[in-house]
C-alpha cells in the first residue's frame, strides 16, 4: 500500500521550518498585544450564510473557493476562507460593542481555507495572523494597524517589502463611482465572463492581471476623483499619521481587494521576491460590514498578516531569524545505571525551566553525541559507570569544547552558572 500524501494545495510544517513559523506568529502578535488587542478564537466553520453576506456574494472566494459541506443534521457551513467575519459576528454575539469601551480590539491566528489553484504561495490551507479594531471611525485607527504590521515585519528582519495604499470611498461616494465605471467598462473591448463580471462587481475588472485588459484601462475613471469630502479628508489624515510614524507607503490609485466589505482605507503589503503571489499582507476599513450581517452600524478596520508568505518573504531575503535553540542540555548515558541517572537529572532541569533531552534508544557514545550536536544544545552531560562510581558526571561545554567532573548533586546549580 503507497503511503499518505498531505491534500492537494497544502504541506505540513516540520522541524526546523516549523520553528520559523511559530516565530513569524509571534511576532506579529506581539506587536498587537503590545497596542491593546485582546486575543480571540472562533471556530474553523461558520454558517455559510456568514461568508456569503459578508465576503460578497459575488467575490471569487465565495463563488469558487469555499469549502461547504452539509452536516448531519443539515447544516450548511463552510470552513472559514478568513477571519473578519467571523470575528465580527464572535463580537456581537457576546456583544462586545455594548460595554462602552469602544473600540474593541481583536487579535487572532489560525488556518483559513480556500479552494485556490494551487501553486507557490497559493495554498488551499494556509495560515493568517490578524487584527480588528471594532466600533470606531478614527483615522488615528487605520494609521495604528498599519503601523503595526509595517513594524512586524521590520522586526522580523524584512526589508524588500512596500505598502499600497488606496481609499475605496464609502456608501455616499463609491455608487457614483462604481456607476461611471461600470459606462467606461461596457465600452471596452471585453470577454463575456469579464462583463458579467462588469455589471456584478465592477470595481474587481480594475485588478485583472491580464495585459490586453489593462492595456483598455488606462483611461478607466479612477475612484480619487470622485471621493467625498469626508472621504478624502479621512484619508488624508490616515496618510499624514502614518507619514508622521516614519512608515513609507506608496498611493496606489487602483488597489482593489477581493473582499467585498472594505469602505475607504484599503491596503496591501507586497513583497518583491514572491513572483505572482506577492501580497503577504492585506486589510482596511469595514464601516458597513456589521450591518450586512445583522448587526448595528460599526464602522471598523483590520488586517490579516498570511504567515506563509511571511515565511517564504523571510526566505526570499535570505533572512534567518535568531532562534534560541530549543534545547540547552543533552544528556548521553553510557549504561543502565547512568541511565536511570542522568534522566533524573534531565527531569531535575525541566522542572527548573532549563529545556534539556535525553539521547533515547540505548545508543552507544558516538550516535548519542551525534544527537547532542542534532540537538543544538549548548552543554552536555555525560556519564558512564566511572564517572558515577566517583559521584560524578562530565558537563561539556560544546562551544569552547572543555569539560569538567561536576559532583552529582551540583549539576543544577553548574549547568545554572555555565548557561547564565
Ligand atoms: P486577504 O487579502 O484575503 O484578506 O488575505 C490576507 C493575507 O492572507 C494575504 O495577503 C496572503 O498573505 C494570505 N493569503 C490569502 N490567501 C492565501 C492563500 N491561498 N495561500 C497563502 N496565503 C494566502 C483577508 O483575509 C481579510 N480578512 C483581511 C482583513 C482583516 N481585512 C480587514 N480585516
Amino acid at each position: 500500500m503507497s503511503t499518505f500524501q498531505a491534500p492537494k494545495g497544502t504541506y505540513d510544517l516540520i522541524p526546523p521550518r516549523s520553528a520559523v513559523f511559530l516565530a513569524v506568529r509571534d511576532t506579529i502578535s506581539g506587536q498587537v498585544r503590545n497596542a491593546g488587542y485582546g486575543y480571540v478564537e472562533t471556530p474553523g466553520f461558520e454558517d455559510v450564510n456568514l461568508f456569503a453576506r459578508g465576503v460578497g456574494e459575488s467575490t471569487d472566494i465565495v463563488t469558487k473557493e469555499m469549502y461547504t459541506l452539509t452536516t448531519k443534521g443539515g447544516d450548511q457551513l463552510a470552513l472559514r476562507p478568513e477571519g473578519t467575519a467571523s470575528v465580527l459576528r464572535a463580537a456581537l454575539q457576546a456583544n462586545l460593542h455594548k460595554q462602552g469601551n469602544l473600540p474593541v480590539k481583536l487579535w487572532y491566528s489560525g488556518s483559513y481555507y480556500r479552494y485556490e489553484r494551487a501553486q507557490a504561495g497559493r495554498y488551499r490551507h494556509f495560515s493568517q495572523v490578524g487584527a480588528e479594531a471594532i466600533g470606531a471611525e478614527d483615522p488615528a485607527l487605520d494609521a495604528e494597524l498599519i503601523i503595526l504590521a509595517d513594524q512586524a515585519y521590520r522586526a522580523l528582519g524584512l526589508r524588500q517589502y512596500r505598502i499600497l495604499l488606496n481609499s475605496l470611498g464609502d456608501k455616499e461616494c463609491r455608487p457614483v463611482y462604481r456607476e461611471a465605471l461600470q459606462t467606461f467598462l461596457r465600452g471596452l473591448d471585453l470577454d463575456e465572463e469579464t462583463l458579467r463580471r462588469a455589471e456584478i462587481n465592477p470595481l474587481r475588472v480594475l485588478d485583472d492581471k491580464r495585459a490586453d485588459v489593462q492595456k483598455q484601462l488606462v483611461d478607466a475613471p479612477l475612484l480619487r476623483d470622485y471621493l467625498c469630502d469626508a472621504c478624502k479628508a479621512y484619508h488624508e489624515q490616515v496618510r499624514e499619521l502614518i507619514t508622521a510614524a516614519g512608515v513609507v507607503f506608496e498611493d496606489d490609485l487602483k488597489l482593489v481587494r477581493g473582499l467585498d466589505y472594505y469602505t475607504r482605507t484599503t491596503f496591501e503589503f507586497v513583497h518583491d521576491g514572491l513572483g505572482s503571489q506577492s501580497a503577504v499582507g492585506g486589510g482596511g476599513r469595514y464601516d458597513g460590514l456589521s450591518e450586512m450581517i445583522g448587526g448595528p452600524a460599526l464602522p471598523s478596520v483590520g488586517w490579516a498578516l498570511g504567515v506563509d508568505r511571511t515565511v517564504l518573504a523571510l526566505e526570499a531575503e535570505g533572512v534567518t531569524l535568531d532562534l534560541p535553540a530549543p534545547t540547552s542540555v543533552f544528556a548521553v548515558a553510557l549504561g543502565e545505571e547512568a541511565r536511570r541517572v542522568l534522566f533524573g537529572k534531565v527531569t531535575e532541569l525541566r522542572r527548573a525551566g532549563i529545556a534539556s533531552d535525553f539521547s533515547f534508544g540505548g545508543k552507544g557514545l558516538k550516535g548519542s553525541m551525534k544527537d547532542a550536536n542534532r540537538s543544538g544544545a549548548r552543554l552536555t552531560l555525560v556519564a558512564g559507570e566511572r564517572d558515577l562510581a566517583e559521584g560524578v558526571v562530565q558537563l561539556k561545554d560544546m562551544e569552547s569544547g572543555e569539560q569538567r567532573a561536576v559532583a552529582l548533586d551540583e549539576v543544577l546549580d553548574a549547568v545554572r552558572a555555565q548557561l547564565a
